[in-house]
């Protein structure tokens, strides 16, 4: 059997700042597998682009992975040299990132950039490869494709650069897609027209993706797995449908709590009390210990990344749930 797509082991990427260091990363494993979509959510700053950047080998001084493994198709990246690493990143596995300007080449017409994508993946003329880059602008819902691929970047919106950078990376039909919230700023008919070709384009080519976000309604509906981040860690994982409906974790009970829609109406929306921790003086023991409604004295001691049932782990002593032996 062929390995899975990404696998990622005990990653640990930490910053080596002045005031410390700042285990942004700490202790995260997932496995992705060949057409499969992972959610990874959590609130800001707990550690989920560094994570994406992680895997794309991207982190930049101060900053280094210290520990833990990234494997691509079983073959592990830390291995690779610069240049093996950069021919990956054009060709097997691209990122969508928050700025779609980190995608974009501010002096090509959207045309050159598109069509050289496509001839670099596909034996097909010119004209060809025109009529597909045309095509994937329609699909992200760009008006007038055939116009808009004569633009330059700074013609379009910063909304209508961030369909284009999707567009890219959707033509590539890379093995994986790390896509770093790419759709938070658009308008919802958009965001699910993306999600939809997203979803499409991983079941038909058997790309493996990961979809970062904070919006969990958005994991809800295109996600098969979902990995939840709580300070540099991942603290609750399993099928999306299982995790919804039933969470382990205390965290992850909080972020469904929080989200409007499944408020009741008239009610004020629930929120999670306390402050994120910094990353720089975690405390010893369960770093949402002073925020979990459940916690005790156990907590102190660090909990383990444990299966609480089958395919359902969670980072919690003391988890939701009626099958978890006290
Ligand atoms: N260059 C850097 N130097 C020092 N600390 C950094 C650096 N880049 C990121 N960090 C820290 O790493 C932590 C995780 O950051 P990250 O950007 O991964 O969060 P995030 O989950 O993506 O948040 P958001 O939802 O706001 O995008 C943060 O505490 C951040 O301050
Ligand atoms: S380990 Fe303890 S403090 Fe942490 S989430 Fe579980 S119950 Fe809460
Ligand atoms: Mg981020």
């Amino acid at each position: 059997m062929s390995p899975p797509t990404l696998q990622v082991r005990n990653l640990r990427t930490h910053f080596f700042t002045r005031a410390g260091v700042v285990r942004a990363v700490d202790d995260v494993s997932f496995t992705v597998g060949r057409g499969r979509v992972l959610g990874l959510v959590g609130e800001s700053g707990s550690g989920k682009s560094v994570t994406g950047f992680s895997i794309l080998g991207l982190v930049d001084p101060p900053g280094r992975i210290v520990g833990g493994q990234v494997l691509f198709q079983g073959q592990d990246l830390a291995t690779l040299s610069e240049e093996a690493m950069r021919r990956l990143r054009g060709n097997r596995i691209a990122m969508i990132f928050q700025d779609p300007m980190m995608t974009l080449n501010p002096v090509l017409r959207i045309d050159t950039q598109m069509i050289e994508t496509v001839l670099a993946h596909a034996k097909v003329s010119r004209e060809e490869a025109r009529q597909r880059a045309r095509d994937a602008l329609g699909q992200v819902g760009i008006p007038s494709p055939e116009e808009r691929l004569r633009a330059y970047p700074h013609q379009f919106s910063g909304g209508m650069r961030q369909r284009v950078a999707i567009a890219i990376a959707l033509l590539h039909k890379p093995d994986l897609i790390v896509a770093d919230e790419p759709t938070t700023a658009l308008d919802v008919t958009i965001q699910g027209q993306i999600l939809a070709e997203a979803q499409k384009l991983c079941a038909e080519s058997g790309t493996a993706l990961i979809w970062i976000t904070h919006d969990l309604s958005v994991v809800a509906g295109l996600a098969d797995d979902i990995a939840v981040m709580y300070a540099g860690k991942v603290v609750e994982q399993g099928p999306v449908a299982e995790v919804l409906d039933a969470p382990l974790h205390p965290y992850t009970v909080g972020l469904i709590g929080s989200v409007p829609s499944r408020n009741r109406r008239g009610e004020p929306l629930r929120q999670i009390p306390g402050m994120t921790p910094s990353l720089l003086n975690l405390p010893a023991g369960c770093a949402f210990r002073a925020r979990c409604p459940r916690a005790e004295a156990r907590c102190a001691e660090p909990p383990p990344f444990a299966e609480y049932r089958p395919g359902r782990f969670a980072r919690c002593i003391h988890p939701h749930g009626e099958a978890i032996a006290a």
